[in-house]
């Protein structure tokens, strides 16, 4: 892994402190690198009312189309556990939207030290339901 990627590891493990998720103590962070070169920190935010939760990814899409930007080099996702944990399909789906050849680093909570997993988008949400409006039927 190229030394880009290895600080955006670290970055997202980091983020992951900052997690509010009284209700599953599963902590994720993400850290998603803008062509810019800034990187844009996003973590879970749960909610009494469960279903309200935002996950990791989708906080570090927000905050980095929140600022202006909108092309992504890739994303690094940390989260609790020993393994690395894959992105929920919502993720998936949003994610896609910004491209499906953008690199997820995913890494459990020993960061580097542990297992990494590096997919595309693409490759984590093939046969994707992506822009329709080339498709709809126009009134003659
Ligand atoms: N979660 C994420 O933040 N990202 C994922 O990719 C999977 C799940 C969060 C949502 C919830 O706060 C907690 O992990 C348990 O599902």
């Amino acid at each position: 892994m190229n030394a880009e990627r290895e600080k955006l590891v670290i970055a997202a493990c980091a983020q992951r402190e900052q997690s509010y998720s009284p209700y599953s103590r599963f902590r994720v962070g993400a850290a998603l690198l803008g062509k810019s070169g800034k990187t844009y920190l996003g973590t879970n935010v749960e909610n009494a009312s469960f279903g309200l939760s935002i996950c990791a990814e989708r906080s570090a899409v927000v905050s980095a189309v929140s600022a202006g930007e909108q092309e992504f080099t890739a994303i690094a996702v940390c989260a609790d556990g020993p393994k690395p944990t894959a992105p929920c399909g919502a993720c998936r789906q949003v994610l896609l939207e910004f491209g499906p050849e953008m690199p997820v680093i995913l890494a459990g909570e020993s960061g580097l030290d542990g297992d990494i997993l590096e997919l595309t988008v693409g490759e984590l949400l093939p046969h994707a339901f992506f822009d329709f409006t080339d498709q709809i039927r126009t009134k003659d």
